[in-house]
């Protein structure tokens, strides 16, 4: 867990704080290791999660790697296409939304992945016959946190296979042709038998679909939070996908093409995010460094209790005392409580890591709060990629009728 501290503070320096910076050099790491582990299996493609991190330079040198791309909204579809993703390698995973929007997709000519009859009932009605992928729930629950354990029975998310007799129905009646399946359980999937469990049902339902050519396992890999923490074993995430391509092809005499949609994997190490400390508060037993920032600007903490290791850039090597990280935000914004940090003063920067994945994707004007800029190292030097914004970009769009 390599990180270039003179780097990033210099990058605090010359842009200020708040600020995001991802390191290029990691992703490529990433997705090394993912290929590695997966060298085994010759026929599938990466779809990067574009709601992870979406700024157009990152999602850019993304493509350039020879990624796909997973797109949650038909602006992620766009935006995806403006960076140069090939249209067939851009899977539209839409919930819930308006059919004018799978409408849009459609006539941008990027592939569909419907998660409910009543969608597909409308796609077959509208392009009656024509391929489509459809996301299944495949009861399963999985994920770190019970807001992103998105597979189990009670979730909205997925096809449940109680329905699955209308799907085939419709498909027999030459309505529908399912060429892809596709399960994305939820993230930071800690136990691997989770992804078993997952991979089994997936290949179970695609022995009743004849078109079938693709199963889509969607994301979800757990990555190390801090040294020693647990992590998905790839090794054995690729052989239990292999022994099942194994089964289908011995069963059905068909070799499957595999998607797989990594978001956090590839970008959460990448990812630093940079405040600067404005005061160390005593209060009762605590010590409160108070940040110039908030969850407007890194939510997850607050959101899902995520544990993000913090350095203190400006005195990393120091005895650690014990402090509680909080923000400037109106209501409860805490980032780290009771957290062993490096002797922390007023003035002093500190890095919050693994923020690359759902960090700036997630920020909100919250408090009526300016974003911070984005910035990106590759090959060893500091690019700005995003400006911070400014206070006219706050009044951007309202219309004063007084
Ligand atoms: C459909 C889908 N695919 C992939 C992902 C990426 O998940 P992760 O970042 O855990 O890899 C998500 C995340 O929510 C998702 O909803």
């Amino acid at each position: 867990m390599y990180m270039d501290i003179k780097k990033l503070k210099k990058a605090a320096q010359i842009y200020g704080t708040p600020l995001y910076v991802y390191d290029l050099s990691v992703i490529d790491r990433q997705l090394k290791k993912f290929k590695v582990a997966f060298n085994k299996i010759n026929n599938y493609q990466i779809h990067f999660a574009a709601k992870a991190l979406s700024n157009i330079s990152i999602l850019k040198y993304i493509n350039s790697l020879g990624l796909g791309l997973d797109a949650v909204s038909i602006e992620e579809v766009k935006i995806g296409i403006r960076c140069g993703f090939k249209k067939e390698e851009i899977l539209f995973t839409p919930n819930g939304v308006n059919f004018s929007e799978i409408r849009e997709a459609v006539s941008l000519g990027v592939k569909i992945n419907l998660d409910s009859v009543e969608s597909l009932k409308d796609f077959s009605n509208s392009y009656p016959n024509q391929p489509v992928s459809i996301r299944i729930n495949p009861g399963v629950y999985a994920g770190g946190n019970e807001n992103i354990s998105v597979g189990h029975l009670n979730s909205k998310f997925g096809i449940p296979e109680e329905r699955l007799d209308e799907i085939l129905e419709m498909e027999l009646d030459k309505k529908i042709k399912v060429t892809t399946l596709h399960i994305h359980t939820g993230s930071d999937i800690i136990k691997d038998n989770d992804f078993q469990l997952g991979i089994k049902k997936i290949f179970s339902i695609a022995h009743n679909f004849n078109n079938i050519e693709t199963i889509d396992l969607g994301g979800g890999i757990k990555i190390p939070y801090f040294e020693g923490d647990t992590e998905t074993d790839l090794d054995n995430y690729a052989k239990i996908i292999k022994d099942e391509l194994k089964k289908f092809k011995s069963k059905k005499g068909k070799d499957l093409k595999l998607i797989f949609e990594p978001g956090k994997f590839l970008v959460s190490d990448s990812g630093y995010f940079i405040t600067k400390v404005n005061y160390l508060k005593k209060s009762n037993k605590n010590t409160f460094v108070q940040v110039d920032s908030g969850f407007n600007h890194f939510v997850r903490p607050t959101l899902y209790k995520s544990f993000h290791d913090i350095i203190n850039l400006s005195n990393p090597n120091d005895e650690k005392f014990e402090y509680s990280v909080v923000g400037y935000i109106c209501e409860k914004d805490t980032f780290a409580e009771k957290r062993k940090i490096s002797k922390i003063s007023s003035g002093d920067i500190l890095c919050f890591r693994n923020s690359g994945a759902y960090g700036f994707s997630m920020t909100s004007n919250y408090n009526s709060r300016l974003k911070p800029s984005e910035l990106c190292i590759h090959n060893n030097e500091i690019k700005e990629i995003r400006k911070r914004e400014e206070f006219d970009d706050l009044l951007y769009g309202q219309i004063d009728i007084f």
